[in-house]
Formats: C-alpha cells, structure tokens, sequence
C-alpha cells in the first residue's frame, strides 16, 4: 500500500493541468478591491473561493459580509481534539492593473508563457490561496487530513485590511486556533525555499499642499509667491537626510538595533547588491548608512513617495502655477513602531518645517503593524522539514519588506503566531505590469504544503 503522502503527491501531479486551470479561472476574475465599479467581481470571487472550499469538503462554509468586502470562512475539524488546528490565511483580492499598455497580455486573461503564468494576482496571491486549497485537496482525495483547518480569505489585504480587525475581534471563538499559516509571503529564487519571520509595518498619508486660491498665469505671478509644487518637493527633500535616514522627529526612537548575530545571518542570504540591482533596473542601491540592502529592506524603517500630483502633466506646455501639490507618501516600519506614532511625527515634521507661505493637510491613510514571528514552533519546522523533503536543501529564514497586517492581529487578537511563506519572487512584478508566477516553483510548493500537513499530525 502506498503511504498517504505518496498518494497525496502522485495525485497532485496527475491533477497539475486542472489546478493550473482553476487558477486561470480564479485570476480571470478582475477582484480589484480599490475600484468601487469592481463590486461584483469582489462578490464573484468570493463566491468562487467559496465554491472550492466546499468541494474539498470543508464544512461551515460561509461568506460573511463586512462594512467593505466579504470574508470567506470554512472549517473541516474531523482530525479530533489531538491534533492541532491551523488557521490558513489568505486574499483573493488584487491590485489594479493599470498602466494596462505594458502588459504583455491581458492582466485578467491568465496566460502561460514558458515556465510562467502572467496576469494579476496570480503571485499575489492567488497562486498563493491555490497552493493551500490544492494541497488539501491533494489529501482528501487520497486520504484524510491529518489536522483540523480553518480558513480565512478575506478581500480587502490590498487596501489594507479595515474590516479584518472588526471581523476577528467579532469571531475571535470561530477563528480560535494554535497558529496560523500565512502564504503571503515570498521565496528568494526557484532553487531557494524560504521562511518569513518579519514583516514590515506600513503607516499610508496623503499629503497636501496648497498656496494660491487658484492655477496662476506663471509669468503674471510667478516670483512672488511660493509654489506648491515646489514647496512640497522641499518638504518631501527634507524627509531624509544626507545618510538616508528619515528625519521625521522620533522615528527610530522605537527601532531596535540589529544584533550582531542576526546581520552576519541576514549576510548569507543571497541578497546582495546584485540582486538588488537585477530585480529593479536601477543604476546604483541606495539607502540608509551603515546598512546592507538586505538590512534596509527587512529590519530597518523606510520612508517613499508613492506618487505626487500637480499642475499640467499632459502633452505639450502650459505655463502655470499650480494651486496645490499633493503627495502619496508611506513609511514601512518594524517593531516597535506603529502607524499611529509615526502619523504624529510626520505631523510633527510639518508643523516644523512647513513655511508659512503654503498651507497643508495631512490624511493618514490605512496602516498596519510590524510584526515578527517565533520560527522555534513545532508548525515552523514542520514546513522546514517539507520544505528540505520537496527542495533537497533547508529553507532559508528571511525578514520581508513588505507587510501583511493580519500576522500581527493574529499576534494581539488571536493569541497565536503564524508561519509565513509562499511562493512568490522578487521578480514576479507584484503591484506592477505583467506580474507572473513561477510555475515549477508553485508546483513544488503544493507538493511541501502536502508534506507539511502530514508532517504536523505527528
Ligand atoms: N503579498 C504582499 C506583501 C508581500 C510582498 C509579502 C512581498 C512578502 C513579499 C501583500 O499582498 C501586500 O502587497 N501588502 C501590502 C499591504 C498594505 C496594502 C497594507 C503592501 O505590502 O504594500
Ligand atoms: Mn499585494
């Protein structure tokens, strides 16, 4: 008789066409959660995350509805009160497309080319909710699963998750768990497992700038009044120093220091400037003194301009003087900074330096805490050992810059911590044009998340 985890896999592969569809189909549905217009596509693909839960035979599935978009819960408990119960996270909502000419091919029609698939979501993180949803199916098609499961697959990650925090604090008995498993996160390059143990905060502002009453003829009054644009790029200038670190008043207050230990750690992965350099085009690295690019993205606190607006930007020429300039600006931040103390230093930052000749407003934006995740669990290295079993080589322990808010909510509200991974790259142009998934990578992880849940019956 084969053993189960043989069985589970040999299906796996046989199915390996069918789940590539299925993921096709799911990413076909535009679930753009900014877009108000994308409303019933919100609706579609909750519904469609649904329907695949209740085929695997999960029980209680239930779409909650929410102040925003709908939360997708399901739950399958049979494995008994021994073993352990997993909350399994994930979003089926995804980033816009635009700017839509440089894609390849359609964001929304999914398309293989050579050992990827392109369009939006499918890194981030469709691809991601496939590999938990396939892997599960993977066992209870060949046998039974060995630990009980939750799951909550929200659609509001990419706006930063304002119904999650009322959702939980509502449902905290339904969502009760010993840890949570968060696919959201990325692995370093095809031959290279790895395991998320920070993530970055994130604290989001619009700000305004405003000067004259009106758009100037730039020649009639050009000179004698202060610019907006202009002032709110001296504004923006002065948010770093000349060592790249932020000077809004108090930011590293909070920050700890990188122990020795960990930057000779964080030294090994295979990050370096090159890397760097190869992801991004960019001509030269860049950043705070004293630190190594893989320090500045995962363990130090950044500030960037996300996007600015003023005055004519079309085709051609206008002589102008804009009324207002405005700015998206976001920090990522790392523990024990949050996003409210960080609005108060950026306030705080204007209200020194800003000249008296402008006036400004500052909205604060969503946010989302830092957080950092215990990796000695037994659940870690369940994945750890899956992980070396499917790759031949043992994952690497990385901090990641990007945030995913929900792993410190399920710190503060759940009590439990999360194991972070996935299978996306820094290549996969999340966020951007042609976003891609590496598809013998998704393979393989479908394969470790088999081998994890068995793994954690024992
Ligand atoms: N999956 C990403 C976060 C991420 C990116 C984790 C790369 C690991 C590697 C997630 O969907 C995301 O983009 N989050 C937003 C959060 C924000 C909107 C609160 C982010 O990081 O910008
Ligand atoms: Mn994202």
């Amino acid at each position: 008789m084969t053993d189960p985890r043989t069985a589970a896999i040999q299906y796996a592969h046989e199915n390996a066409q069918r789940f590539l569809d299925e993921l096709k189909d799911y990413a076909s549905i535009p679930s753009i959660s900014t877009d108000p217009a994308a409303k019933p596509n919100m609706q579609r693909a909750a519904e469609w995350t649904a329907a695949q839960l209740r085929a695997l035979g999960i029980k209680g599935v239930q779409i909650y509805s929410t102040a925003g978009h709908p939360v997708v819960y399901g739950e399958w408990l049979e494995a008994g009160p021994q073993a352990p119960t997993a909350l399994i996270y994930g979003h089926y909502d995804v980033q816009p497309p635009d700017p839509l000419e440089l894609w390849v091919s359609g964001p929304f029609e999914p398309t293989v080319r050579g050992e990827y698939i392109f369009g939006r979501g499918v890194t981030d993180m469709k691809g991601q909710v496939m590999v938990a949803l396939k892997s599960v199916e993977a066992i209870v098609r060949t046998g039974k699963l060995p630990i009980n499961l939750k799951f909550m697959i929200e659609g509001e990650e990419e706006i930063g998750s304002p119904s999650l925090e009322a959702f939980m604090l509502e449902h905290k008995k339904l969502l009760a768990c010993d840890f949570a498993i968060n696919p959201d996160c990325g692995t370093l390059t095809p031959d290279i497992p790895s395991i998320t143990y920070a993530l970055r905060g994130l604290a989001y502002f619009e700000l305004r700038v405003f000067g004259p009453d009106h758009d100037l003829h730039s020649g009639v009054f050009g000179g004698s009044i202060h610019n907006p644009a202009q002032a709110l790029c001296e504004l923006i200038a002065g948010m770093h120093d000349t060592h790249g670190r932020v000077t809004l008043p108090g930011f590293y207050d909070k920050v700890h220091p990188l122990e020795a230990e960990e930057r000779v750690e964080l030294a090994r992965l295979p990050m370096g400037d090159d890397f760097i350099l190869e992801n991004t085009g960019s001509p030269t690295v860049w950043g705070e003194a004293g630190y190594t690019s893989v320090e500045r993205i995962g363990a130090r606190p950044t500030l960037e301009v996300n996007g600015m607006l003023s005055g004519f930007t079309g085709e051609g020429t206008k002589t102008v003087l804009p009324a207002w300039a405005m700015a998206k600006i976001s920090c990522r931040l790392v523990p024990d900074q949050t996003p409210e103390g960080t609005y108060q230093q950026m306030e705080k930052y204007l209200e020194m330096n800003a000249p008296a000749s402008i006036r400004w407003t500052l909205k604060d934006m969503h946010g989302g805490m830092p957080s950092m995740s215990d990796i000695k669990s037994p659940y870690v290295q369940a994945l750890s050992q899956a992980m070396e079993t499917v790759w031949g080589r043992r994952p690497v322990f990385k901090r990641e810059g990007g945030s995913v808010p929900v792993v410190g909510q399920f710190q503060q509200i759940l009590g439990v911590e999360s194991v972070n991974t996935g299978f996306s790259m820094h290549g996969d142009n999340m966020h951007s044009p042609n976003e891609q998934l590496h598809l013998p990578t998704w393979y393989r992880g479908i394969d470790a998340f088999i081998h994890f849940f068995y793994n954690l019956s024992k």
